[in-house]
C-alpha cells in the first residue's frame, strides 16, 4: 500500500499543466495560457521538466511558510505542485546524498523576481539543512549578508523597487553531511554610475537613504550629514521616496546585520564615514578661474564641504584641493602636471566618488567572506546560486547595459549549452537514438561581443589602447568596419546597408539583436567607462587618508607601488570574471529558475500576454520544452511508471514480480500502445506524445475508481468476515467457557452428591457397623444381665430363703417368745391380776405425761400475744390437754403482756376494747380502725390562736377536737365543723371561726346512728324537747366515725350511768326539726373515688351512695 502512494502529482488535480512539456498541442499561445491559468489560481511556479518557471505575484503568497518547507522536504521533484521549493530541495538532496556540487541559475529579466528566487532558495536550504548553534551562526550570517549587499547595491529603478545593481554569485559551502559550512560570494561589475547621476524616475543606492532617515541625529552629526536629502546633490529627488519602504527601518535592519555578520562598531563607523564622504563629494562644486597662460583652471566654490571631507576621511584640505585642480601624468620617470578645467574637475570629482563607493562595496564583499568563510579545511560541497542582474533595455542604453546584456547572453548561452547537453547526454545513457532539433543558439552573439579580435569588447579595448585622440565616436566607427556583417549587428554607419535608412537608429549608437531582443546602446561613455580612470592624484590624495578604511581602498596611491602599466579595462574584466563563473558553473549541476516578469506596472494580478510573451520567446522557453520533448514528451523512471501504471495490466496487478523494466513492457504491451509512441531506455520509459501519458493517466483514473470500488468491497467483505470471524471466535470461546462452567457446575454437583451418597452409605454403613458393634455390646450387656440377673435371682432366690430361714427363726424365737410369755402370764397371772394391768397403765401415762411436758417445755413459743405458733399434739389422747394447756398459756402471756402496760396504755386498750364490743363485725368500717391509734384531739385548738376564742369558751378537758361534716338536711351538702366532745357537752363549732355553733349536753344524746358500711355517716339523735333539740339531730361524717362513736359512748356512760343507744341500720331515721327523714344507705358507683355522696331525694328520704 505504501508504495501505490507514490504519485506523480503533476499529473493529478493540476491548473493546466505544471509540466510545460506535457503541454498539448505546444505552441506560444498554449503556453502562455498555461502559465496564464496558472498565474491566475496563483500557481506561480511551472516546471519544464527540471527547470522551473516562476512569474513575479508582486504580493506576497502564504506558499513560503514553514509548513510548507517541511511539505516539500525530502520530496521527488514532481511528488508535488511545481515549486521552486521543490527545486531547492532537489538540489540540496542531490549535493548531499549524492555528491554533485550543484549551481542554481536564476534568470530573468529585471523585475523578474530573481533576486527574491535566491533568497527563497537559500532560506530553504537553510530551513532543511543541519542544525546546531554552530551551524545556526553560519546560517544566519550567510542570510544576514543579503540585506548588507541589498543596502549598497540594489537601488529603486523604474523596473524594480529593488533592483539589484550588481552581479552576485554566492557559493554556498557544505560538510559531507549537508551542514552548511560557510559561503564565499562574488560580486560582478556594480553600476557605480547610478553614485553620481540616476535617470529619471530612479534613485540612487539604498544605503544613502537609509543612513539620512534612519541615523540618530547623534550619527548624523557625526557623519557631517543633515537629513535633508535635497542638501545632497547626488541624490535624485523626484523619487527619493518609495512607496511601502521604510528606509529608517531598513536602516535598522542593515546596522542589525552587520552586526550579525561579524562587522565590529569601529568597521560600520567607517563604512558609514566613506557613504558620507560619498554623499558629500557631490556636493563639492567648481567655478572657473582663468589662468595668465590662458589655461582654464578651475576653483572650488565653496571650501566648506571639501573641508567636512576632509575631517571624515583624514585628508589633509589642501591635497585633495590640488588633486581636485590638477592632473599629473607619469611617463617614463617625467612627471607633468596640467590643470583640470572646470568639466574635468567634475569629471574627476565623479569618478572619485564612484570609485570611492565601488571599492567600499567590493570591500564589504570581502569583509563579508571574510566573516562566512568555511572555518575547516575538510572536502566542501558546494551550491552556488547565481543572482545575476537581469536583461536589461532602457531607453538610453550605455556600457553598464552592454555588459550587463553580455552577461545575460552568457546566461543564456550556458543555459542552451547545459540544457541541451543533459538532454543529449541522457538519450545517450539511455541508449535512445538522439534526433537533432531546431533551436535559436545565442553563441554567435556572445562571438560578437567577447571575440578576443573581433569582439566589441577588444575592439574597445583596442580603442582605449590605442594612441592618438581616442573618442566614443572613434570606437563606434571602427565597430561599423570591423562587425558590418555580423548578422546580430545593426548600425547606421556601417558597411551593411541594410540600416542606412533605418531612422529608429542614430548615428551615435549601435544596435544589438540579442537572444533577448534588440537593444540600441548610445556609444557615448563608452571609452570612458570602460576605462574606468581616476587620476592619480585622487588615488594618491586618498591613499594619504589618516582613514584607515579609505587607505586601504586605493592601493595604487601608495608611491612606492606606482604602476606605470594600464589597470585592466572595465569590459576585459568583466569578460574575464565572467568567463570564470561560466566555467565554474559548467563543472556544476545546473538547476534553472527561469523568472518571468507578469507586467511593468509592479502590479499584482496583472498578466501582460505580449510582455510574458516577449520574454518566453527571448528566454528560449519553447525551444527549452521541444528540445525537452524532441523525441519524447514525458520520460520516467522504470519503477515510479510501473508503480502508477500496473494496474492498467492483470500481469503487473497488484504485484509484479520481475525486473521494472520488463513489467512495463508487459503493461504497454497490454494496453497496446503503438510501437512509435514509445520507447524503452535503459532506466527509464520514454514517451512520445503527451496524448500517450494522458490517455494512460485517463485509464489510471478510470481503473482507480475501479479499484477504488475493488478495495472496497473487497475491504467491506474482509471487515465482515474478520467480523465474522471474530465473533466465531468469540463464539467458541464463550461457549468454551459456558461448557467448561456447566461441566464445573455439573461436576461440582455430581461431586457433592457423590458426597452426599457417599456420606449416606458410610453413615449407613456406620450405622450398621454401630448397630451391629450395639447389638453384639447388648449381646454381651445381655448376657451380663441376664448373668446377673441369673446372679441376681439365684442371689435373691439365696436370699429369700435365708430371709426365710431368719424368718423361719425368728418367727419361731417370737412364738418362741410369745409362747414363752403366754406361759410365764399363765404362770404369772395368779400373782398379779388384781392391780397389775392398772398399774402398769397409770405408770406408762404417767411416764408419757413426763415426756410430753418435758417435750413441750423445750418447744415452747414466744411470749408475743400474737404468736400463733403452738407445738404439734404428740399423742391423741392428750388433745383436749393439748388444746387446753395453749390456752392458759395464750391466756398467761397476755396477762404478762398486759401487765406491763401504763394506765394511759390500758385506758387506750380498754376504748379499744370498747369499740371492738360495739362494732366488731357490725360495721364494715371497723377492721381499719383497729390499727389506728384513738387521738382524740386532732385539732390542737390550744396551739392554734385561730380558735382562741373557742378555747376560751370551752372550759373543760377536750376529748374529741375533730373537723366533722355536717350535712346538710336541705339537700345533702356537707359543711366543715368542728365537733368538740367535752366530759358534758357535744359541740359543733364554725370551722373558720371557731364560733360554737351547737352545744348539747351529754344528757341530750340519746342514740347514734350509723350504716353497717363502710362509711362515716352518723347521725346523733337528740332528746326530744331537749334545748339542742330544735334545730333537730345532727347528721355528720367523719373519718374516725369508730373512735368518735366509741368516746362518746364512754363519755356518755361515764358521765350518765347510762348506755348510749348505737343503731347500726343501713336504713334509719333523722328528725330534721319537725320532720323524719329516712336516710339510707345505698350501695354507689365509685364515681368520686371511694368518697361517699349524699343526696336529699325528697322530703323523707336521704341517699347515701356509699361505693
Ligand atoms: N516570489 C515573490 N513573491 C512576492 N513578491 C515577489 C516575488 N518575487 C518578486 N517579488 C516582488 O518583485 C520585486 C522585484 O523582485 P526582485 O528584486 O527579485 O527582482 P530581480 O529579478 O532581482 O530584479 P533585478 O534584476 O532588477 O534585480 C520584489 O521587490 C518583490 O516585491
Ligand atoms: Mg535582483
Amino acid at each position: 500500500m505504501a508504495k501505490m502512494e507514490v504519485k506523480t502529482s503533476l499529473l493529478d488535480d493540476m491548473i493546466g499543466v505544471g509540466d510545460m512539456v506535457l503541454l498539448e498541442p505546444l505552441n506560444e499561445d498554449s503556453f502562455i495560457n498555461n502559465l496564464k491559468k496558472r498565474f491566475d489560481h496563483n500557481e506561480v511556479y511551472t516546471y519544464i521538466g527540471s527547470v522551473v518557471i516562476s512569474i513575479n505575484p508582486y504580493r506576497s503568497l502564504p506558499i513560503y511558510t514553514p509548513e510548507k518547507v517541511e511539505e516539500y522536504r525530502n520530496r521527488n521533484f514532481y511528488e508535488l505542485s511545481p515549486h521552486i521549493f521543490a527545486l531547492s530541495d532537489e538540489a540540496y538532496r542531490s549535493l548531499r546524498d549524492q555528491d554533485k556540487d550543484q549551481c542554481i541559475l536564476i534568470t530573468g529579466e529585471s523585475g523578474a523576481g530573481k533576486t527574491e528566487a535566491s533568497k527563497l532558495v537559500m532560506s530553504y536550504v537553510a530551513a532543511v539543512c543541519g542544525k546546531g548553534a554552530e551551524v545556526n551562526q553560519v546560517k544566519e550570517q550567510l542570510l544576514q549578508s543579503n540585506p548588507v549587499l541589498e543596502a549598497f547595491g540594489n537601488a529603486k529603478t523604474v523596473r524594480n523597487d529593488n533592483s539589484s545593481r550588481f552581479g552576485k554569485y554566492m557559493d554556498i559551502e557544505f560538510d559531507f553531511k549537508g551542514d552548511p559550512l560557510g559561503g564565499v560570494i562574488s560580486n560582478y561589475l556594480l553600476e557605480k554610475s547610478r553614485v553620481v547621476k540616476q535617470p529619471r524616475g530612479e534613485r540612487n543606492f539604498h544605503i544613502f537613504y537609509q543612513i539620512l532617515s534612519g541615523a540618530s541625529e547623534d550619527f548624523l552629526c557625526k557623519l557631517k550629514l543633515e537629513r535633508d536629502f535635497s542638501r545632497y546633490n547626488y541624490l535624485g529627488l523626484d523619487s527619493a521616496k518609495v512607496n511601502g519602504v521604510d528606509d529608517a527601518a531598513n536602516f535598522r535592519t542593515v546596522r542589525n546585520a552587520m552586526q550579525i555578520v561579524g562587522f565590529m562598531d569601529h568597521e560600520t563607523q567607517s563604512v558609514f564615514e566613506v557613504v558620507a564622504a560619498v554623499l558629500k563629494l557631490g556636493n563639492i562644486e567648481f567655478k572657473p578661474e582663468s589662468r595668465v597662460n590662458g589655461l582654464d583652471e578651475s576653483k572650488i566654490k565653496d571650501k566648506n564641504e571639501l573641508k567636512e571631507i576632509c575631517e571624515l576621511t583624514g585628508i589633509d584640505q589642501s591635497v585633495l584641493e590640488r588633486a581636485f585642480s590638477f592632473r599629473t601624468v607619469e611617463a617614463k620617470q617625467e612627471k607633468v602636471s596640467t590643470t583640470l578645467n572646470v568639466a574635468q574637475a567634475y569629471y574627476a570629482r565623479d569618478a572619485l566618488a564612484k570609485n570611492l563607493y565601488s571599492r567600499l562595496f567590493s570591500w564589504l564583499v570581502t569583509r563579508i567572506n571574510e566573516s562566512i568563510k568555511a572555518q575547516t579545511k575538510v572536502r566542501k560541497k558546494v551550491m552556488g546560486v547565481l543572482d545575476i542582474y537581469g536583461f536589461e533595455i532602457f531607453e538610453d542604453n550605455s556600457f553598464e547595459q552592454f555588459i550587463i546584456n553580455y552577461c545575460n547572453e552568457k546566461l543564456q548561452q550556458i543555459f542552451i549549452e547545459l540544457t541541451l547537453k543533459e538532454e543529449q547526454e541522457e538519450y545517450i545513457r539511455e541508449g535512445i537514438e538522439w534526433t537533432h532539433i531546431e533551436y535559436f543558439n545565442n553563441a554567435i552573439i556572445c562571438d560578437l561581443i567577447e571575440n578576443n579580435q573581433t569582439g566589441i569588447l577588444a575592439m574597445l579595448d583596442e580603442e582605449c589602447l590605442r594612441p592618438g585622440t581616442v573618442t566614443d565616436d572613434t570606437f563606434l566607427e571602427k565597430l561599423n568596419q570591423v562587425c558590418a556583417t555580423h548578422q546580430h549587428f545593426e548600425s547606421r554607419m556601417s558597411k551593411c546597408s541594410r540600416f542606412l535608412n533605418d531612422t529608429s537608429l542614430p548615428h551615435s549608437c549601435f544596435r544589438i539583436q540579442h537572444y533577448a531582443g534588440k537593444v540600441m546602446y548610445q556609444v557615448e561613455g563608452f571609452v570612458d567607462k570602460n576605462n574606468d580612470l581616476l587620476y592619480r592624484d585622487l588615488s594618491q590624495a586618498m591613499w594619504k587618508a589618516s582613514h584607515s578604511l579609505i587607505k586601504a581602498l586605493f592601493p595604487e596611491g601608495n608611491p612606492a607601488k606606482i604602476n606605470l602599466k594600464r589597470p585592466p579595462t572595465a569590459g576585459s574584466q568583466f569578460k574575464a570574471s565572467v568567463a570564470t563563473l561560466m566555467k565554474n558553473l559548467q563543472t556544476k549541476n545546473p538547476n534553472y529558475i527561469r523568472c518571468i516578469k507578469p507586467n511593468d506596472k509592479k502590479a499584482a494580478h496583472i498578466f501582460n500576454d505580449a510582455l510574458v510573451c516577449h520574454q518566453i520567446r527571448y528566454l528560449g522557453l519553447l525551444e527549452n520544452v521541444r528540445v525537452r520533448r524532441a523525441g519524447y514528451a514525458f520520460r520516467q523512471a522504470y519503477e515510479p511508471c510501473l508503480e502508477r501504471y500496473k494496474m492498467l495490466c492483470k500481469q503487473t496487478w497488484p504485484h509484479w514480480r520481475g525486473p521494472a523494466r520488463a513489467g512495463v513492457e508487459v503493461l504497454f504491451n497490454e494496453l497496446e500502445i503503438p510501437e512509435e509512441e514509445f520507447s524503452f531506455g535503459r532506466s527509464k520509459i520514454f514517451i512520445r506524445n503527451p496524448r500517450t501519458l494522458f490517455k494512460l493517466e485517463d485509464l489510471r483514473k478510470q481503473r482507480l475508481e475501479d479499484l477504488a470500488t475493488l478495495i472496497e468491497k473487497i475491504y467491506r467483505g474482509w471487515k465482515c468476515r474478520t467480523r465474522f470471524l471474530l465473533m466465531k471466535k468469540s463464539q467458541i470461546v464463550i461457549a468454551s467457557w459456558y461448557r467448561r462452567y456447566a461441566q464445573q457446575k455439573k461436576y461440582q454437583k455430581i461431586k457433592s452428591s457423590a458426597i452426599i451418597v457417599q456420606s449416606y452409605i458410610r453413615g449407613w454403613k456406620a450405622r450398621k457397623l454401630l448397630r451391629e458393634l450395639k447389638h453384639q455390646k447388648r449381646c454381651n450387656e445381655a448376657a451380663t444381665i441376664i448373668a446377673a440377673y441369673w446372679h441376681g435371682t439365684q442371689a435373691r432366690r439365696e436370699l429369700r430363703r435365708l430371709k426365710e430361714e431368719a424368718r423361719n427363726k425368728h418367727a419361731i424365737a417370737v412364738i418362741w417368745a410369745y409362747w414363752l410369755g403366754y406361759k410365764v402370764r399363765r404362770e404369772y397371772r395368779k400373782f398379779f391380776r388384781a392391780n397389775a394391768g392398772r398399774k402398769i397403765y397409770e405408770f406408762t401415762l404417767q411416764r408419757l405425761m413426763q415426756k410430753y411436758f418435758l417435750e413441750m417445755k423445750n418447744k415452747m413459743p414466744s411470749l408475743s400475744p400474737i404468736d400463733k405458733n403452738w407445738p404439734v399434739r404428740p399423742y391423741l389422747f392428750l388433745d383436749s390437754t393439748h388444746k387446753e394447756l395453749k390456752r392458759i398459756f395464750h391466756l398467761w402471756r397476755c396477762k404478762k403482756y398486759r401487765d406491763q402496760f401504763t394506765d394511759q396504755q390500758k385506758l387506750i386498750y380498754e376504748e379499744k376494747l370498747e369499740a371492738s364490743e360495739l362494732f366488731k363485725d357490725k360495721k364494715a368500717l371497723y377492721p381499719a380502725s383497729v390499727g389506728q391509734p384513738f387521738q382524740g384531739a386532732y385539732l390542737e385548738i390550744s396551739k392554734n390562736p385561730k380558735y382562741k376564742k373557742l378555747k376560751d369558751a370551752v372550759d373543760e378537758k377536750i376529748i374529741i377536737a375533730e373537723v366533722v361534716n355536717k350535712i346538710n338536711r336541705a339537700n345533702g351538702k356537707a359543711t366543715s365543723r368542728i365537733f368538740l366532745l367535752t366530759k358534758n357537752n357535744v359541740l359543733l363549732a364554725d370551722q373558720k371561726s371557731g364560733n360554737i355553733k351547737s352545744e348539747v349536753p351529754l344528757g341530750d344524746v340519746t342514740k347514734v346512728s350509723m350504716s353497717s358500711q363502710n362509711d362515716g355517716f352518723f347521725a346523733v339523735h337528740l332528746k326530744e324537747g331537749s334545748g339542742a333539740a330544735g334545730k333537730g339531730d345532727f347528721l355528720l361524717s367523719s373519718d374516725h366515725l369508730i373512735e368518735m362513736a366509741t368516746k362518746l359512748y364512754r363519755t356518755t356512760l361515764s358521765q350518765t350511768k347510762q348506755k348510749l343507744n348505737i343503731e347500726i341500720s343501713d336504713e334509719f331515721l333523722v328528725q330534721f326539726r319537725q320532720d323524719k327523714v329516712c336516710v339510707k344507705f345505698i350501695q354507689g358507683s365509685q364515681k368520686n373515688g371511694n368518697i361517699p355522696t349524699c343526696k336529699r331525694k325528697n322530703n323523707r328520704l336521704l341517699e347515701v351512695a356509699v361505693p
